[in-house]
């Protein structure tokens, strides 16, 4: 197959690519990213001498751009990872969200229809369905987004769904909970905490630390993915979540603990505006369609992901300085 992987210089899409091109050895793959601040090409240093793997930079915006690609390549399916992906950031300035997350999904939904592709797997997120106080959001759930970021991505799966309904475009959307694991840029929670307190800085929780997140691995997301690139059908909606919910300050309590820290090192900051209480995914559908479980164990993924910030200093330090330095004070300054 001649995969085409959208936003895959950041981090879960070249965690798939890496993965992708270990598990099929036929497949080829082009990695079409813009490479914003949070694309970064050191994630594939280690294929980026395969045969079977091309980089091109590109913006899923430009029409022509995507069309140029598949053109090329002879593509046969996209992935879409690309993405503004920060809730943050999307409170701060929400502009490109709009733009890459909803504009650019109808580029490559057009595309997917035009070139008749095979396949577009659309990468979505469970913070399209907002908050839950107790249950589990199944694929049936109502939208209900709450920060610029959630609002953009429902746009984006709403396009998916009326180019099924409307073309028979053959679309997969997946919500998935929030992802962990090596090479992730250093402003979501756990590499921003573990690169933190390598530094000696304290860690700001917003709030009072109860928000919940349910948390896959990597390499989980990547398997349940490549089930869905395969099998699901056209117009399908799944789930990929793993059960593992935990406060905030579970977590980091967790992080300290592991690395040799106490409480004395949590900042309690402002919070979050519109911080979303609970995510929690129902992702039975998945099990039951293909059998697809979580394999990864939370606690020795979380020391695999502290080791591997400890031990790549030269991959996270120059995303915490220079020009990124401006972002992280002003994250940390606004919350506190
Ligand atoms: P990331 O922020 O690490 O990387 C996003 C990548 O997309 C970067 O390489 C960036 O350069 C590229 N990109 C951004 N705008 C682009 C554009 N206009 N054209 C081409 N490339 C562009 O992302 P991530 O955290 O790995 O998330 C990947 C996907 O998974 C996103 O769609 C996100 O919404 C979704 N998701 C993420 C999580 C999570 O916990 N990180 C959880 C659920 C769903
Ligand atoms: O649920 C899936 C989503 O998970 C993805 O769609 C998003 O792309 C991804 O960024 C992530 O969103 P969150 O907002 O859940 O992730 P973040 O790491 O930013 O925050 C996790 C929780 O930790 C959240 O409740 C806010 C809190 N937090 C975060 C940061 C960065 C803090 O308390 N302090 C912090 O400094």
């Amino acid at each position: 197959m001649k995969l085409l992987v959208c936003g895959g210089a950041g981090f879960m899409g070249s965690h798939f690519i890496k993965y992708i091109l270990a598990t099929y050895p036929d497949y080829e793959v082009v990695n079409f990213d813009k490479l914003t601040y949070a694309g970064n090409l050191e994630n594939l240093r280690e294929v980026e001498n395969n045969p079977r793997y091309t980089f091109v930079r590109g913006d899923i915006c430009d029409k022509a751009a995507v069309e140029d690609v598949i053109r090329e390549n002879n593509i046969e399916a996209i992935v879409n990872y690309a993405a503004e992906t920060h809730v943050d950031r999307s409170i701060m300035d929400p502009d490109a969200f709009l733009r890459t997350d909803i504009l650019g999904t109808f580029n490559l939904l057009e595309a997917t229809k035009n070139f008749n592709l095979t396949k577009m797997v659309q990468i979505s997120t469970d913070e399209v369905y907002g908050s839950i106080e107790a249950g589990s959001f199944t694929e049936e759930s109502p939208f209900s987004p709450n920060s610029p970021y959630s609002a953009a991505k429902a746009g984006g799966d709403h396009l998916c769904r009326a180019y099924f309904v409307t073309y028979k475009t053959p679309v997969v959307v997946t919500h998935s909970c929030n992802f962990y694991g090596t090479n992730q840029y250093p402003e979501k929670l756990i590499p921003f905490f573990i690169t933190n307190l390598i530094e000696g800085k304290k860690v700001p929780l917003y709030g009072d630390g109860k928000n919940v997140r349910e948390w896959i691995h990597t390499s989980d997301h990547c398997k349940a993915v490549d089930v869905l690139l395969h099998k699901a059908a056209p117009g399908e909606v799944y789930n990929i979540g793993s059960g593992q919910e935990l406060e905030n300050i579970e977590l980091t309590n967790m992080i300290l603990s592991e690395m040799g820290f106490g409480g004395d090192m949590i900042e309690p900051v402002r919070d979050r505006p519109g911080h979303d209480r609970r995510y929690s995914i129902d992702w039975s559908k998945l099990k039951k369609d293909f059998g697809w479980h979580p394999e990864k164990d939370f606690k020795a993924g979380l020391r695999e992901t502290i080791k591997w910030y400890k031990n790549n200093p030269n991959w996270w330090q120059p995303l915490k300085s220079g020009e990124h330095r401006e972002y992280f004070k002003k994250q940390y300054t606004e919350k506190a």
